[in-house]
């Protein structure tokens, strides 16, 4: 009876929700909005047409769907740049030997994640090849909070919800999965991340033990 590993990807697998704080801040600049890093953890694990909107509410403007359009986008255009020589060194510490001991436990592996971009990501970094099935924003019409991400993941790997554990950065990511009634892992601040089941810091704080745990 295999368990289902589920993986968020930005900010859990690889070091990229730096680059979309990064642009989305530009963004924010530009129009005059005040945009911190505590109010980027809202948008984190939200879709890209939520997060320009809750940005917007943030500087309470009211903008056309032509401007929208532009400034989204702009946004991914430059998230874009970021990324043009990635590769494997993006990959956060301790992830690349956590996801080889659960292929070793012939455990399964799912992403879920609600970029448009992760294929590509997955690609350069070259670990396209552990997952056994990628759910990503092309294919969900509902954003995490919702769990439709994880659901559809569970769904293809034909695992149970029960029997399925989510890594998540974000708040939205934790939500979906305990809705889903998933195992949720926090891989962030405690303070930030406390509606998860278990939380780390990072995957240096993941042993295999625990991962052994998680599979018995
Ligand atoms: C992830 C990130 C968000 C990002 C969203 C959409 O959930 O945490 O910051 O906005 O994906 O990503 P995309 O690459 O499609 O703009
Ligand atoms: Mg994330």
């Amino acid at each position: 009876n295999k368990k289902a590993f589920i993986f968020d990807l930005d900010g859990v697998i690889v070091d990229t929700a730096k680059y979309h704080f990064l642009a989305w801040q530009k963004i924010a600049a530009q129009l005059g909005i005040e945009f911190t890093p505590e109010h980027n953890e809202q948008l984190k694990g939200v879709s890209r047409v939520r997060s320009l909107d809750i940005i917007l509410e943030l500087g309470k403007i009211k903008a056309s769907q032509e401007d929208k359009d532009k400034w989204l986008i702009q946004k991914n255009e430059d998230y874009l740049s970021y990324l043009v020589d990635m590769n494997q060194n993006e990959i956060l510490p301790g992830v690349l030997p956590i996801l080889e001991f659960i292929k070793e436990k012939n455990q399964l592996i799912a992403l879920g994640s609600a970029s448009k971009n992760a294929r590509p990501i997955l690609e350069k970094t070259g670990i396209l090849n552990l997952f056994d099935a990628i759910v990503d924003g092309n294919d969900v019409t509902n954003a995490k909070p919702d769990p439709e991400v994880f659901l559809r993941a569970a769904h293809l790997l034909q695992s149970k919800n029960e029997n399925s554990l989510v890594f998540e950065d974000s708040v939205a990511g934790i939500q979906a999965a305990n809705s889903a009634n998933m195992i949720s892992i926090g891989i962030g601040d405690e303070k930030i991340l406390h509606e998860a089941k278990y939380i780390f810091k990072d995957f240096t704080f993941i042993d295999e033990a625990f991962i052994e745990s998680l599979i018995n």
